[in-house]
C-alpha cells in the first residue's frame, strides 16, 4: 500500500467517527479536495506531490476531531506530528515539512516556505472552486488571483 493510501486509511477511520453526516461529508470532501489540489500545485512547482498531498490530508484534522477551529493550524501541526510518528510513514525531514505546512496554513496573507505555500494555495483552490458561484473571501482574494494567473485561468 502506498504511503498516501495508508495515511488516507487512517484519516478515513478518524473522520468516520464524526457523527453528524453533513459535517462528515464536508470534512471528507475538503481533505480530499485539498489533497488533489496540493498534488497539482506541487507538481507544477517542482515540489514533492506526495508530501504535499499527505499534508493536505491532515491539515484540518484537529478542527474536525475537536469541532473547533480555535488555533486549529498550530494545534493541528502537533496532532499531525503525533499521527505521523505513530504511523511511521515519513522520515524526520518529511514530517517536519508536513507539520510546518499545517502550522502555517491559516496564515494566508503572508508568504512562508515553498511547501507551506503549496498547502495554503491548495486550501484556497478548494474553498474557491468547490462552488465558484460563491464570492471569494477577502483574505483569500489576492492568493486566488495569483493562482488563476499561475494556472492560466483568467
Ligand atoms: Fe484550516
Ligand atoms: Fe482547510
Amino acid at each position: 500500500m502506498s504511503r498516501l493510501k495508508e495515511l488516507r486509511k487512517y484519516v478515513d477511520e478518524e473522520l468516520n467517527k464524526i457523527e453528524d453526516a453533513d459535517k462528515r461529508t464536508s470534512a471528507v470532501a475538503h481533505l480530499y479536495g485539498v489533497s488533489l489540489a496540493a498534488t497539482m500545485i506541487a507538481k507544477k512547482r517542482g515540489m514533492n506531490p506526495e508530501i504535499a498531498s499527505m499534508a493536505a490530508m491532515l491539515h484540518d484534522m484537529h478542527a474536525y476531531m475537536t469541532g473547533s477551529y480555535d488555533d486549529h493550524a498550530h494545534k493541528g501541526a502537533e496532532l499531525a506530528r503525533e499521527i505521523l510518528t505513530e504511523l511511521k510513514l515519513t522520515d524526520e525531514t518529511e514530517t517536519n515539512m508536513i507539520c510546518s505546512a499545517i502550522y502555517h496554513h491559516d496564515d494566508k496573507l503572508v508568504t512562508d516556505a515553498p511547501m507551506d505555500e503549496v498547502l495554503k494555495d491548495a486550501d484556497v483552490i478548494d474553498h474557491c472552486f468547490k462552488d465558484a458561484s460563491k464570492p471569494v473571501k477577502e483574505k483569500e482574494q489576492a492568493r486566488y488571483e495569483k493562482l488563476c494567473t499561475e494556472f492560466g485561468l483568467l
